[in-house]
């Protein structure tokens, strides 16, 4: 193990929750690599400044959350397609003293449903529930990857009629169009699709009212949650009602921080060890 240790950190406002240090510090005393993981309580005005400040605080990578994904997207000197695409970056490599930003949400949700519940995405049917930062960024990454029809469902139209515009331009082939929020429309379409992912943030709370019923699932279906923490959400249990196959997104934060590891270290991300650290520190969780 080389004896200089470098520093990875995750930003946020508020951070306490993170379960990213336990899962990638695991990670790093695996790989043998002297890194150490740490979380900083950045807020929004400050966010712009830490994140150019990074080479000289001889920092060797970030990962960035709430709320600023978008900032770090405009503070970096150059961006991967993945960030072009999710219009945002959670995790910034620092080279040469130059900032690199990519987005590893879209790849680690792709992992995790091959690795988790046996979806290949290609030439698949998928409703995604939402259409806010994270249901915009998925929407194109999975349409890029070879999604054949993609059907946005959100409260806000407007909101949705974005997420199309996005998917359009990412991929000119892929169908997609935005319905209504609501257990009728949903239905109609569930009954020829593959999979549906909840991108809202509703479900976070135990007592949230899930954003469709039962009534919208078809039996059989794949119903992803992004939320891992309940891990059985509103949206969960009533995607089981209606006979759904159903995952939280404990996989997709397993799988984003994977990426991130490759991409700060160039080396195989010890997957198990991390899977382990991640259910130990959501147990411990309050
Ligand atoms: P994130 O970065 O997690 O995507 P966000 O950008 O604030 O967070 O987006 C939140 C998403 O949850 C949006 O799709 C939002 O719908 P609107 O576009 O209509 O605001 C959705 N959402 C939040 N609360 C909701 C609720 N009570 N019912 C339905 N959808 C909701």
């Amino acid at each position: 193990m080389s004896k200089k240790i470098r520093i990875i950190g995750v930003i946020g406002y508020p951070i306490k929750h993170s379960l990213s240090p336990v899962m990638q510090n695991a990670a790093f005393r695996a790989a043998g690599l002297n890194y150490r993981y740490l979380p900083f309580e950045v807020k929004p005005e400050e966010c712009f400044r830490f994140i150019r400040l990074l080479p000289r605080l001889g920092f060797a990578g970030i990962n960035i959350t709430v709320p600023h994904k978008e900032t770090a997207y405009n503070s970096v000197d150059y961006l991967s397609r993945e960030a072009k695409l999710a219009g945002a970056v959670n995790t910034i490599k620092v080279h040469n003293k130059k900032l690199y930003g990519t987005s590893t949400d879209g790849e680690g949700l792709l992992r995790s449903l091959k690795m988790d519940a046996d979806f290949v995405v290609k030439g698949k049917s998928i409703i995604i529930l939402g259409a806010g930062g994270a249901g915009r960024s998925i929407a194109a990454y999975l349409a890029t990857k070879g999604a054949e029809r993609i059907i946005i469902a959100n409260r806000t139209p407007g909101n949705a009629l974005k997420a199309v515009a996005l998917v359009r331009k990412a991929s000119p082939l892929t169908i997609v169009f935005a319905i209504k929020l609501k257990d009728k429309f949903v239905r109609f379409y569930s009954n020829t699709s593959d999979l549906i992912i909840n991108a809202t943030s509703v479900g976070l709370n135990t007592n949230d009212t899930a954003v469709i019923s039962h009534k919208a699932i078809r039996k059989g279906i794949i119903f992803y949650d992004l939320i891992y923490n309940p891990e059985v959400t509103s949206n969960i249990k009533e995607a089981k009602k209606g006979g759904a196959k159903t995952y939280n997104g404990l996989g997709m934060l397993l799988h984003q921080g994977a990426v991130s590891f490759e991409f700060w270290t160039g080396k195989k991300a010890p997957l198990s060890v991390m899977k382990r650290a991640l259910q130990k520190g959501l147990r411990e969780a309050p």
